[in-house]
């Protein structure tokens, strides 16, 4: 989709649709109340006639307003002012592209982004214009036969001031870049199992690549791991016929000697649990199991978008966990690459077991910090629902960093106590680490085991178990946290 920025008075500016909002009981922003007087007062006609009165979601499509360019007005309820909000504004103009397809409408023009709402930049508004609406243009379609009809709308441009107009622009092309990474995690995410292999997360990297001159990629094979000692992640794989993969990508904006900020996607391309089996319902959602690697190559799609001059290192750990007579069988003890050695005492604790081996892997580019990325826990669904991602760091400012980025970006993440108070539940009998703590504080276990192998950089770690994917009649991944990533990544 391509968004530019119009400067122009909005009465005076050419286009198929011109969106407009006004508030709770027709309160006309500046905007809106412009173009009421250019008309002659159509909209206050419309207002007084009761067809709209403000209320948030309300929506009403004017034809042939006399004394404006546009073709049509789409006036969008935008509720109480003193309530406006950029979360509003995201479902505004959410509603604002269901109603352009409603019209077969291919360009409009958004009049909606030089609203107040909190403390939001034009950059931060027109940031959140272009992401919501390149996300709106996935569709699913690589196995149905008739995939649903795309989204119409080709050609967006936002109103601003001229002196905002650059900054407009930036946050344009950040939003669209966030967009279209997340659209590339959605899609990753929602491919069956027996498309989505490791390998085939391997070619898609090494495909990426190509395309980017910014990009380097290498996909670690069975046997260079094995040389590296990595039996904690090839664990996983034995009873598989996929082989596992190391996928390691190097998008380098930046000189060689700026420190990289390095994240590690957890990649489980289909999780049975193993021989310690899940039930059946639902099963099929762990599909979604490589969320986290997906989110992190969507996060290096969104770089070779935007080009920024920054150094990023993304590593991949992928497998697939499935029950056989070579599968890793519950008590089993494998030595780690850090030389820690687990006792595997449940096979479908494997995110951590994958995770270990790339953070230890991580050291090697000397990172600033390294944040992984996991569907880690049916814990962390408990806790927060599918509304907010997990975060336990060992580093405060990190954490803090992470929980702005994410409530800047509206996709936020809620901290967790990783204290060592918790450290215990997870000590073995027969290895230096046992693979499960229990079952109480999952997310915060699970946490504590990944810490034991990071100690060595300032990390943390985001668990999108809830958040990577919806259930139910809307399926589908969500592209979470590609916005929190990029957002971490362009300010840390
Ligand atoms: N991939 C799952 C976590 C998961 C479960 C994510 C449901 C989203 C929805 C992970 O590998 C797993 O199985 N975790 C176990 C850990 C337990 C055995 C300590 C879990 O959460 O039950
Ligand atoms: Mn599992
Ligand atoms: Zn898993």
């Amino acid at each position: 989709m391509q968004f530019s920025t119009k400067t122009t008075a909005l009465s005076n500016t050419p286009t198929s649709c011109l969106i407009l909002g006004v508030y709770l009981n027709g309160n006309m922003p500046e905007e809106t109340a412009a173009v009421d007087k250019a008309s002659g007062k159509a909209i206050s006609k419309l207002l007084k006639a009761g067809d709209i009165s403000g209320k948030a979601m309300q929506a009403v499509l004017m034809q042939n307003v006399a004394g404006i360019k546009a073709k049509r007005v789409l006036l969008l309820g935008c509720g109480k002012k003193s309530d406006f909000s950029l979360k509003k504004f995201t479902e505004i103009l959410r509603l604002s592209v269901m109603q352009l397809n409603r019209y077969s409408l291919e360009d409009a023009v958004l009049g909606l982004a030089t609203l107040p709402m909190d403390k939001a930049s034009m950059e931060r508004k027109a940031n959140q214009v272009a992401k919501v609406f390149t996300h709106a243009e996935y569709r699913y379609k690589e196995t149905v036969s008739k995939a649903k009809p795309a989204q119409i709308i080709k050609r967006l441009a936002v109103a601003c001031s001229t002196s905002e107009r650059s900054q407009t622009k930036k946050g344009l092309d950040a939003g669209a870049a966030v967009g279209i990474g997340m659209n590339t995690a959605r899609n990753l995410g929602n491919l069956p199992a027996n498309i989505c292999t490791p390998t085939y997360l391997g070619d898609h990297a090494l495909a990426l690549a190509k395309k980017n001159k910014l990009l380097k990629t290498k996909v670690l094979s069975e046997a260079q791991m094995k040389r590296l000692g990595m039996h904690s992640l090839l664990s996983v794989g034995h009873g598989s016929d996929q082989p596992s993969v190391l996928i390691v990508m190097e998008y380098k904006g930046s000189s060689a000697n700026t420190k990289p900020n390095v994240i590690v996607g957890k990649g489980i391309t289909f999780d049975t649990g193993g021989i310690s089996l899940k039930p059946g319902s639902a099963m099929d959602e762990m599909k979604y199991d490589m969320c986290g690697a997906a989110s992190v190559m969507g996060t290096m799609h969104a770089l070779c978008e935007l080009k920024p001059k920054i150094n990023v290192v993304a590593i991949i750990a992928s497998a697939e966990n499935m029950p056989s007579g070579r599968a890793t069988k519950p008590g089993d003890v494998v030595t780690s690459m850090s030389g820690q050695t687990i006792e595997v005492l449940n096979t479908d604790a494997e995110g951590r077991l994958v995770l270990c081996d790339a953070l230890t892997y991580a050291k090697r580019f000397n990172p600033k910090t390294v944040v992984d990325i996991a569907t880690l826990t049916g814990a962390c669904v408990a806790t927060f629902g599918n509304v907010v991602t997990g975060l336990l760091s060992n580093d405060d400012e990190l954490a803090d960093k992470l929980y702005q980025c994410g409530m800047d970006s509206l996709d936020p993440a809620w901290r967790l106590p990783l204290w060592d108070e918790y450290q215990k539940l997870i000590d073995s009998n027969f290895a230096d680490i046992a693979n499960i703590g229990g079952p109480r504080a999952g997310t915060i276990t699970a946490g504590c085991f990944l810490a034991r192998f990071t100690k060595e950089y300032k990390w943390a770690h985001l668990d999108i178990a809830g958040t990577a994917w919806n259930s139910g009649q809307q399926k589908g991944a969500t592209g979470r946290p590609v916005p929190l990533l990029m957002e971490y990544l362009l300010n840390a």
